[in-house]
């Protein structure tokens, strides 16, 4: 990243905005929720709905956010002030805020269960006793608390420094890790099955419930309904390309989240798992595959490894455009900023780790018939927040900034895309709203 005109960073090239939003959008949402998701939805009608999703639904709103933090270079609060002074719809911005802190807050306490796993295979590694990580209330907290300081450590130092470096090597290796597990258990006796319910749609299983859930998930696998995306593209020259780079994003987040499913779902039937176990599905599976693997434990290490390194990533994206706000709209020194919002984080944060220990602190309240508060955070943040925000986003586009304004600031870069900013503007207006809009209502039953 190079420093602008402007004196705001910049992407030096669009790889690095490529490589620094698709480090945003692959993480545990790819390896962790995309399969227990697919697990509880029925398989391979779940996947064909999400593929949809992504494409018609989830890109169109990637466009619009990744232009209007163009056009405007700000956070998500200053670029709707920006495109209108003293807008209302700022509203929206406070709750791209939120909802950024509301999934750091659970979303680093599962990053520390990946860490705590890391360290177990370490340790069995040097010949201290075997892998399994059995996560204590304490342990839980402290590996929370110790994933947080790394993000934070990270956003402190400025987000560009290192991790569009380490991005560019270990992801790829990532990526050739799952490939070697999947060719792993694909030679596990009864692994076929998986790979058929994982890809085989079985059409009566799509019902209203399917549908948000394929929605939701392809909103939080594309770090999409709270300003991410904005805030990485505001980073972004006007010479580069918006829709080239939200293409490339789409695709690499889309193709790791199809390798995770045929990771973890031929292991899955061949060991005997069920696919429809939640929360705990890729911890449950994964370590049991390493256990019968030659080099196991070697493997494991690499493995969890890695996807400490991609869900940091995307940590370090949600807690920089919660810190980018305080830094750009209230002066604030940015390692203020940083320890403040991470100790709030923390504190979110505790029930969350207490219910991933075993010890769901609201246990006697059930709300929404959730599986504990871990999942009704999930739920809140991660699904209803990001859609709405979406939904939110599109209804800006189109009554305040103008979606001619946006297919314009998209296709001054794309030639490609300027043929089709109708079919665009289509989307962004009715479909995706549309869509959007019913599957809420949906949800609350109207
Ligand atoms: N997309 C990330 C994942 O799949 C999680 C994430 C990072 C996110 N930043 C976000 C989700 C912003 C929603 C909004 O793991």
């Amino acid at each position: 990243m190079a420093a602008s005109a402007s004196g705001r960073g910049q992407w030096g090239s669009q790889l690095g905005f490529v490589l620094a939003a698709a480090g945003s959008a692959i993480g545990l949402g790819n390896i962790w929720r995309f399969p227990y998701v697919t697990g509880q939805s029925g398989g391979g009608a779940f996947v064909l709905v999400y593929l949809c999703c992504v494409v018609f639904v989830a890109l169109p709103v990637m466009l619009l956010e990744i232009s209007l933090g163009r056009a405007t270079q700000r956070n998500p609060v200053g670029a709707l002030l920006a495109v209108r002074p003293g807008t209302r719809w700022r509203f929206l911005g406070y709750l791209a805020l939120a909802t950024g802190l509301g999934i750091l807050s659970y979303y680093a306490v599962i990053a520390g269960k990946v860490a705590a796993y890391c360290a177990s295979y370490a340790r069995a590694l040097t010949g201290g006793g075997g892998a399994d990580y059995q996560g204590t209330a304490g342990s839980v907290v402290f590996y929370f608390a110790f994933f947080l300081v790394l993000t934070l450590a990270v956003v402190a130092g400025g987000v560009q420094r290192g991790i569009e470096r380490w991005s560019k090597i270990l992801m790829p290796l990532l990526l050739v890790t799952m490939l070697g597990i999947i060719a792993r258990g694909l030679f596990l006796p009864g692994s076929l099955a998986g790979v058929q319910w994982f890809l085989t749609p079985d059409f009566s299983k799509i019902d209203g419930r399917v549908v948000l859930a394929a929605m939701a998930q392809a909103f939080f696998s594309l770090s999409l309904g709270m300003g991410a995306m904005l805030t990485y593209g505001s980073y972004l020259s006007k010479q580069q390309d918006i829709l080239r780079c939200g293409a490339w994003v789409v695709f690499f987040d889309t193709l790791v989240a199809v390798l995770a499913g045929l990771m973890i779902f031929p292991a899955v039937f061949a060991l005997g798992h069920d696919p429809a176990a939640g929360t705990t599905l890729t911890f449950q599976v994964l370590p049991a595959v390493f256990a019968g693997m030659p080099g196991g434990t070697a493997i494991g290490l690499l493995f969890f490894f890695l996807l400490g390194v991609a869900a940091l990533t995307s940590t370090v994206s949600l807690l920089e455009v919660v810190t980018a706000y305080f830094v750009d709209e209230r002066s604030w020194p940015r390692s203020r900023a940083v320890w403040a919002v991470s100790a709030a984080t923390f504190v979110v944060g505790i029930p969350s780790a207490f219910d991933l220990a075993g010890h769901d602190p609201f246990s006697s309240l059930r709300l929404l018939g959730q599986q504990g508060f871990l999942g009704l955070m999930d739920f809140v943040w991660g699904n209803l927040s990001l859609a709405f925000g979406s939904l939110m986003l599109c209804l800006f586009g189109i009554f305040v900034w103008g979606l001619p304004r946006a297919a314009a600031e998209i296709a001054s870069t794309s030639p490609f895309f300027a043929r089709f900013s109708r079919v665009w503007i289509f989307f962004v207006r009715w479909l995706c709203p549309l869509a959007i809009a019913f599957i809420l209502a949906t949800l609350f039953g109207l």
